[in-house]
């Protein structure tokens, strides 16, 4: 049972306006002064986990900043949720389901129960059965119609059926099984899936099908397509989909419906949310790709973070202290956007599918007892990879106008050592935060032009736009390598995170109600297209431009 701490109003807590009146006083503060005060800042201000070191002390945060901070988790009755959560609780109560994406990758194989029953058994048996089809793919075993080779994956999926798997495809195809290719077709603009098979021969080509529901409208498109094209590429015969379709889903009514043999089926569970299903069936294609025993790694780094996330000391929890400087900033600070940089480029898109992850998780004004909050949750994440992203938002960072929080994440080794460019990649990875937090005073700014040799009237001209405040927070998170394993760890850091934020904002984290209006309405619109008659059902804007459409198109 909770205590009755959980139905006090957030704003309302003790911790809550001991930071209020905390904030007031610290809001002045320079970064710059908070090291110069105190040698040990670093030391107080970090926490290493395995491979993995988070550096927090370029924060506009004290000693009495991170105490309180804990006392809000405390008052949350954080440790408590995350019991809850690891163990079957079901915390997503407007889907009535447990949240368990925990136990796929739960290397421990202790029991976990849902409703009285263990999950492992079946976890287990649709990992060992993605091992043997990846394996059989891999040997050989498994041929196309006409006995090649498969060597082309395509996932259709989209959302949580597709960032995460696509996410990890790109990010690890240092580790890819030798002339294995991956592709992911997701949206719906015909563009897409007409672009990827252009290259493709039905042959060699394998279509992961993966949607949790099995009825997004996207996912279904595509995948029709699909299969019209391998019919009309290959000699029609349907019985040889069984060889070139697969399908993820936990529906198997649908799947069959679709004309995908339910042998060639991969499950999983209501309890799997889908932006946390890479570590499912759903990362069938990750399998495939990079092969079963690195997918395994990847798991087993998740499994490492979970452990740390549960039994660390909330002070020394990486996911946990990065989710209080979240609540920092956005609550107190008011920053309503943070940025994530890799300064690695197999994490091109790692910001895409943290984006679902924290805002389809987090982006919601309702809290756990069904009323509107007053004051913010979820904020808007983006980002870029370093070097790149310096060339272009990096200005709005340094001399902008607002706030961005952002986390810097770099690997100590390389996957491609070549020359001098790595240690090139860090001294700027390194010099952002330095610069972010120091800033450049008029003094410094004013003798860096004096030694140039400017005169004065070109010196008080150019001081202004030459000078940074500085007092920019950045965390900054090294990493030894992008291996499989540490990439699990990175992941789950984050998936921890957005859940503590969740559990201090009162929200439920896991349910996307939001996203529901938009595709109703689709499909209400869908059949007034490329009709002959004004749409007179909606607004006189949608109206219009229904009519608009129709007219032109049929030009
Ligand atoms: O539209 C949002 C969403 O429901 C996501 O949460 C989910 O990841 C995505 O659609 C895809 O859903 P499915 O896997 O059922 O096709």
């Amino acid at each position: 049972m909770l205590t009755k701490k959980k139905n006090e109003k957030m704003t309302e807590l003790k911790s809550w306006n001991k930071l209020e009146k905390h904030y007031n006083k610290i809001k002045s503060f320079h970064l710059g002064d908070l090291f110069t005060e105190d040698k040990r800042r670093f030391d107080k201000f970090h926490i290493e986990f395995g491979e993995i070191l988070l550096d927090y002390s370029k924060n506009i945060i004290t000693d009495e900043t991170m105490k309180l901070l804990l006392e809000l988790a405390n008052e949350r009755d954080l440790k408590l949720w995350i019991d809850r959560m690891f163990s079957g609780d079901k915390i997503n109560f407007t889907e009535r389901r447990a949240v368990l994406h925990t136990a796929l990758r739960n290397r421990s194989n202790s029991p976990v129960y849902v409703d009285g029953k263990d999950v492992m058994p079946g976890i287990n048996t649709v990992l060992k059965q993605i091992k043997l089809f990846t394996e059989s793919i891999h040997s050989g075993e498994l041929l196309g119609f006409t006995g090649k080779n498969i060597c082309d994956i395509v996932n259709i999926g989209i959302g949580g059926s597709d960032l995460g798997p696509a996410m990890v495809c790109r990010a690890l195809r240092h580790y890819a099984v030798p002339n294995m290719s991956v592709h992911f077709v997701s949206n719906v603009d015909g563009t897409h899936i007409a672009e990827t098979l252009k290259d493709l021969n039905p042959e060699t080509t394998l279509f992961v099908i993966a949607s949790k529901t099995f009825t997004t409208q996207e996912t279904l498109s595509n995948a029709h397509t699909a299969k019209r094209w391998f019919l009309e590429n290959s000699n029609g015969n349907e019985a040889n989909i069984a060889k070139h379709f697969v399908a993820i889903s936990t529906n198997s009514e649908e799947v069959e419906e679709f004309g995908i043999d339910t042998n060639n089926m991969f499950e999983f569970w209501d309890w799997v949310g889908g932006r946390y299903s890479l570590w499912s069936a759903i990362g069938l294609s990750i399998a495939l790709y990079i092969g079963y025993n690195n997918f395994k790694k990847l798991l087993s780094g998740a499994y490492a973070a979970d452990v740390h996330f549960r039994t660390a000391p909330l002070e020394h929890n990486i996911p946990v202290v990065l989710a209080l400087l979240g609540i920092w900033y956005r609550n107190f600070f008011s920053c309503s956007t943070r940025a994530v940089i890799a300064y690695e480029q197999y994490l091109e898109y790692f910001t895409d599918f943290l984006q679902q992850l924290d805002m389809e998780s987090n982006g919601k004004y309702i809290n756990r007892k069904g009323n509107e909050v007053d004051y913010q949750t979820g904020g808007i994440v983006w980002g870029k990879p370093g070097t790149n992203a310096q060339h272009s938002f990096f200005q709005l960072l340094h001399q902008g106008t607002q706030i961005v929080p952002a986390d810097f994440l770099a690997p100590v080794q390389s996957n491609n050592p070549l020359n001098t460019h790595h240690d090139i990649l860090i001294s700027n990875f390194l010099a952002q935060t330095e610069a972010l937090m120091k800033g450049k005073s008029a003094e410094q700014a004013r003798k860096e032009m004096e030694a140039a040799g400017m005169n004065e009237e070109e010196i008080s001209e150019l001081l202004p736009h030459k000078i940074f405040k500085g007092n920019k927070p950045t965390n900054t998170i090294f990493y030894q390598k992008l291996t499989p394993e540490n990439l699990g760890k990175i992941i789950a850091i984050y998936e921890h995170k957005v859940f503590v934020q969740g559990i201090i904002w009162d929200i439920n984290s896991f349910d996307q109600w939001g996203v529901e209006l938009g595709k109703q309405l689709a499909k209400a619109i869908l059949p007034e297209l490329n009709v002959d008659i004004s749409a007179t059902k909606h607004d006189s804007s949608t109206n219009a431009l229904i009519d608009y459409y129709n007219k032109n198109k049929m030009k």
